[in-house]
């Protein structure tokens, strides 16, 4: 890299950490240099507002304070403490890497961004994160945050998306961090910083930004156009029909998802894709023989009470729910209790397997739902108070 690069690269981390030691918030996770610590709370952040996630760092530290705590503990229990965060996939993958750690003999975490980035559900940002973080390990970051600030610095006018864009601001990341003979957590904090509360989508406050002097985008007046927009999702629409059915106990049938489906070891409440069909009865007699086939009986299906919207991924759900009555007990085949199964039997030979079972609306509120079951029982809730 030609000196004057190297220099031009070196003011700009500088103001970056000068400005970020005056203007950081003061955030949790930014106390520690513990990397179990650091992995949680990076994994939280993906997808999650910064305000949202503090709150559930600080009872989810609290639950499993290392590594051992959250490889021992049973997965319903890592969902409970994500309950409300949403997207679980997180949740199952943290547990899966923590009994990768723990069999591994690699606790209390991995030291290296390479063995950091081998384990389930981290990529190369979390990977670079946890090391730099925690290790101070020479690693350059790029999230949503930074490639906006990287973008405009370098006046980078294709779209985030493209694989040769990333490549690019993965080599600026990098850049940056080799041009900074100091350690790199703070100075990754600071970059990350400022393109969250300064480098901002919308209005970006270049007046007050340190790297203004630096940035090419500011320079050609281009900041509102870089990044470039992203190009549009194709939405596709999903119509479901829920299930709410009660026993003589007033208590509701939920069942667990399993592994083929979306939001899989979740629990829910009986729902049945409709898009295809075009009438409700045709769709209302669909959901009952779908439910009959599983269950051994035919619900009557009474009229819809409420329906519900969740967007996810591309996805854009409609969900209307419906009263059901069954008239006597379901028999049908029903998961047993894992201590119930033999010890040889491997998890996927029973995950197929329908499991159920019948909760009051008061057990709804700390069983691990779907994000659409969740607002289901908030509903369920608020109708019987
Ligand atoms: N978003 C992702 N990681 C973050 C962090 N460490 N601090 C603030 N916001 C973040």
């Amino acid at each position: 890299m030609a000196r004057s690069e190297q220099e031009r690269l070196k003011a700009i981390a500088k103001a970056a950490i000068a400005w970020f030691t005056e203007h950081h918030r003061d955030l949790p996770w930014r106390k520690t240099r513990d990397a179990y610590r650091i992995w949680i709370s990076e994994c939280m952040l993906q997808q999650t507002q910064v305000a949202t996630v503090i709150p559930y760092y600080e009872r989810f530290l609290n639950r499993f304070p290392d590594v051992h705590r959250l490889a021992s503990a049973q997965l319903d229990e890592v969902y409970q403490l994500w309950a409300g965060l949403g997207y679980y996939r997180r949740a199952r993958q943290l547990h899966a890497a923590a009994i990768e750690i723990v069999e591994s003999g690699q606790t209390p975490f991995p030291t290296h961004r390479d063995a950091i980035a081998e384990l389930p559900g981290i990529g190369r940002y979390t990977a670079s994160a946890i090391a730099s973080f925690a290790y101070d390990q020479p690693c350059g970051i790029v999230e949503a945050n930074t490639q906006r600030l990287y973008a405009r610095l370098i006046r980078c006018k294709e779209p985030l998306s493209d694989s040769s864009t990333q490549r690019t601001l993965w080599e600026f990341a990098e850049a940056i961090v080799s041009a900074w003979p100091h350690p790199t957590g703070e100075l990754n904090q600071s970059l990350m910083e400022l393109g969250s509360q300064v480098c901002k989508p919308r209005d970006p406050a270049c007046g007050d930004c340190p790297l203004r002097e630096h940035c090419k985008a500011y320079r050609f007046g281009e900041t509102e156009q870089i990044p470039a927009a992203k190009p549009k999702k194709l939405i596709t629409d999903l119509r479901e029909i829920g299930l709410l059915i009660s026993d003589s106990h007033g208590r509701w049938l939920l069942r667990r998802r399993h592994s083929g489906e979306r939001w899989a070891g979740l629990w829910d409440f009986p729902r049945y894709d409709c898009t295809e069909i075009q009438s409700e009865s045709a769709a209302l007699e669909f959901v009952a023989g779908e439910f009959h086939k599983l269950y051994g009986k035919r619900p009557e299906v009474g009229s819809q009470c409420m329906s519900v919207r969740h967007s996810v991924t591309r996805y854009r759900i409609l969900l209307r729910c419906f009263e059901a009555r069954l008239e006597g007990r379901l028999t049908s085949r029903r998961k047993q209790s894992d201590s119930e199964l033999d010890s040889y039997s491997e998890p996927d030979s029973y995950s197929e397997l329908e499991e159920f079972d019948w909760y009051t609306t008061e057990d709804l509120g700390s069983l691990a739902l779907s994000s659409s079951g969740r607002k289901v029982a908030d509903w369920l809730e608020n109708r019987g108070s």
